[in-house]
């Protein structure tokens, strides 16, 4: 069974209705989108505009009314967001601000909203990633977002003093191939610069429903198809030749 995060088990009729809201959103609210999956195996979706992409999953609940007729209620719901700028001079993508909504962090969408941000890049021509890191210490108890205030040091001290403190922010980049660059000015004296050097295309996890759904960001609008194995295999030589955006891309030994 699969659901979307936080929402409903996924039926192919629950597929079509998020492809349709997707399909009819604006071009400012949507150029491409494609669909992300969390460590515990549940599906979202990206959108993005040109500035900004969002992950958001759908709730759907389904009431009997009292005359026997169901009644459906269907609300995309937002999880987390990028913020970004492309510069095409310099063919670098600046990530200003990343965000997972508390309640979801901790469960791979940051990591597939970096992943989705770096393919959109690649598709814009950007060589590169840049980002300035906000130390966020985490003794597993407390956090302390790291901004040099105040008695900000002594903090940090007393928290190694009882145990282990990880900076989970700089341990999120890091694990995205991101390292710190020493020639370039953060926005602020307390943030941390940092850079990818070769982006990539994001390459797919999701299988199972995806073989049924669409399995690589949509720039136009298109319909729930169910395929075959026969069309995978079709499909996946045009994608792995196919120059569009493919943040799912399907390996092929998945297929
Ligand atoms: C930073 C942020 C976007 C990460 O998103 P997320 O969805 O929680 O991160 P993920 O679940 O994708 O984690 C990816 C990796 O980050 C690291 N990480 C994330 N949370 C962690 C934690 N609490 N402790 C240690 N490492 C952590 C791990 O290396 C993890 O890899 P793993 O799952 O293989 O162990 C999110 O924590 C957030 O919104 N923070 C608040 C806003 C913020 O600080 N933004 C960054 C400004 S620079």
């Amino acid at each position: 069974m699969t659901y979307f995060v936080g929402g409903a088990v996924i039926s192919l009729s629950l597929v079509d209705k998020v492809t349709d809201y997707e399909n009819s959103l604006t071009v400012s609210e949507r150029e491409f989108y494609g669909i992300g999956q969390t460590n515990n195996k549940q599906l979202f979706v990206m959108r993005n505009n040109k500035h900004k992409v969002i992950a958001e999953t759908f709730l759907y609940q389904e009431y009997k009314q009292k005359n026997g007729n169901t009644f459906v209620s269907f609300h995309p719901k937002e999880i987390g967001f990028v913020e970004f700028d492309i510069s095409k001079r310099s063919k670098n993508i600046h990530i200003s601000y990343i965000k997972v909504h508390p309640e979801f962090q901790g469960l791979g969408i940051g990591k597939e909203l970096l992943a989705y941000v770096e393919s959109y890049g690649k598709e814009k021509g950007c060589k590169t990633a840049t980002l300035d890191c906000l130390s966020t210490y985490t003794d597993g108890v407390s956090t302390l977002v790291f901004r040099k205030e105040k008695g900000q040091n002594d903090t940090l001290r007393r928290m190694k003093e009882r145990g282990k403190v990880v900076d989970k922010n700089m341990k999120f980049y890091i694990g995205a191939q991101y390292h710190k660059q020493n020639n370039r000015k953060p926005q602020n004296d307390y943030l941390t610069p940092m850079i990818k050097n070769k982006l990539c295309y994001r390459m797919a996890k999701v299988t199972n429903l995806l073989s049924q759904i669409h399995f690589r960001l949509a720039r136009h609008a298109f319909k729930t198809i169910k395929l075959s194995q026969k069309d995978f295999v079709f499909l996946h030589k045009v994608f792995s030749t196919n120059k569009m955006l493919e943040p799912t891309r399907i390996k092929g030994k998945q297929l």
